[in-house]
């Protein structure tokens, strides 16, 4: 393998240590399967699905034909005024597996895309109602929604937000769900279902009137896999009716069968009124994502305007790409021909005990789990948190291991097409490099 000798001078790298990556670069050639190949010809078990989007493994040949296919029929057609066959045929697909009433699909083109387009699509629907002060939006502290100033006024993640002042939309966090006595639950922790009613302090304090949507990451997966307490959703979803506000489910991770259902609500059996989604929905092939909304939200904003009247200000040049749609169909098409949704099923609890075993090594604080998402969480090293997980993402990365690591969090998302004995070389891989350290 020929060695890579560039020195990234003119890189700019997203939520990075840049210097020190610089210093000594991590760098991808290939992927296939369940692995990459690092620049020094070594494999790396890809342990997250690259960042959760690559769940059917990498370079999948159906999926790269089928976009090749495309490139050479219709390579781009503007998508506003303007619809194109796969345009239709890709809505039809991932509405067939959303829950019955959620059946109107707008596309982005990445999951904070997705985010900020459903807070406007969420105040125009409100305006359509006669009901435009209802502006205020509801999240949660340790809650991720992307990097747009929609999404980080929804954050609750100190370094996500301190270096921006976003007042608007206005926020009202409510308190996490990770608690101490749930430390090591395996699956939906029993303890904290009662922190839904932090809702009801939202509305005590700005008006349900005012009150435009609560976001919700069903499980928040970018921070760490935080499961939420048996029971919490279902008080959210109760709060949310009583009170006419919406509940949106923000599924940019759990979506397409990361939880054994296609999306995590189902998982949970809780309706929401707008699920997003945006990884796995071309199997990272190619940027996408997609807001679906209740056919009543969709009606009420369509037919707030004139005749021949745009309804709904908002768009990118490149969202539906024909594509990204023939990469979309391709993905889900496959999906359903390898019952993905069964195999994290059946797998799920093969992975859940193979990453308990991990509980006691010095070093590790929790571990969370649900489905094919699991979060070893470590103490943090000399009182500097993200600096032991930082640390065992880059020994790892050398030791033939990826996954995604948040703080002190090594997140684990294997692959829905890795076998039994892939999860026990990453556990091996883990127990390896943590074992050797101190707490
Ligand atoms: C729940 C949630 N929403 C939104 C996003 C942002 O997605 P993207 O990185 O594609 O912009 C993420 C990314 O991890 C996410 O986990």
């Amino acid at each position: 393998m020929e060695q890579f000798d560039k020195n990234f001078t003119n890189l700019w790298m997203p939520f990075t240590a840049n210097r020190d990556f610089k210093s000594n670069p991590r760098v991808i050639t290939k992927a296939e399967g369940v692995y990459y190949t690092n620049s020094k010809g070594d494999k790396l078990l890809d342990g997250s699905s690259g960042l959760f989007n690559t769940p059917l493994g990498h370079c999948r040949q159906e999926i790269a034909d089928a976009m090749y296919k495309q490139l050479q029929e219709l390579d781009y057609s503007p998508h506003f005024n303007t619809g194109h066959p796969l345009s239709a045929i890709a809505t039809e697909r991932i509405a067939k597996l959303l829950p019955d009433d959620i059946n109107r699909i707008y596309f982005t083109n990445s999951g904070s895309e997705t985010v900020d387009t459903t807070i406007k699509m969420i105040y125009t629907y409100w305006r359509a109602r006669g009901q435009g002060q209802k502006t205020v939006l509801v999240s949660r502290e340790r809650a991720y929604h992307g990097v747009n100033l929609g999404g980080v006024a929804l954050a609750g993640i100190v370094n996500n937000k301190r270096f921006f002042n976003v007042s608007y939309p206005q926020v009202y966090h409510m308190r996490h769900t990770c608690l101490d006595e749930n430390k090591f639950t395996r699956g939906l922790p029993e303890k904290g279902a009662e922190l839904a009613d932090d809702l009801l302090r939202a509305i005590a304090i700005h008006g349900a009137e005012n009150i435009a949507a609560c976001f919700i990451e069903p499980i928040a997966g970018g921070i760490g896999c935080l499961v939420p307490p048996k029971g919490y959703l279902k008080r959210l979803r109760k709060i949310c009716t009583e009170h006419d506000i919406l509940l949106v489910m923000d599924e940019v991770i759990t979506g397409f069968a990361r939880t054994g259902e296609w999306f995590a609500s189902q998982s949970f059996d809780v309706e929401a009124d707008i699920i997003t989604m945006a990884k796995a929905i071309t199997n990272g092939a190619i940027p996408m994502g997609a807001v679906a909304t209740k056919q009543e939200i969709y009606d009420t904003v369509i037919n707030s305007s004139d005749d021949n009247m745009i309804d709904f200000f908002h768009g990118y040049t490149t969202s539906c790409h024909p594509v990204a749609c023939a990469a979309c169909i391709a993905t889900i098409d496959l999906m359903l021909e390898e019952k993905v949704d069964e195999r994290v099923k059946n797998m799920s609890q093969y992975f859940e005990d193979a990453i308990f075993k991990l509980q006691d090594l010095p070093v590790v604080k929790d571990i969370r789990n649900y489905g094919m998402l699991a979060t070893v969480e470590l103490l943090p090293k000399d009182n500097k948190p993200s600096l032991r997980g930082t640390e065992a993402y880059q020994k790892l990365f050398w030791a033939g291991l990826h996954f995604k690591a948040t703080g002190d969090n090594l997140i684990i998302a294997p692959a829905y097409v890795m076998e039994k004995e892939d999860i026990d070389r990453i556990i091996e891989l883990l127990r390896q490099e943590l074992s050797k350290m101190k707490p």
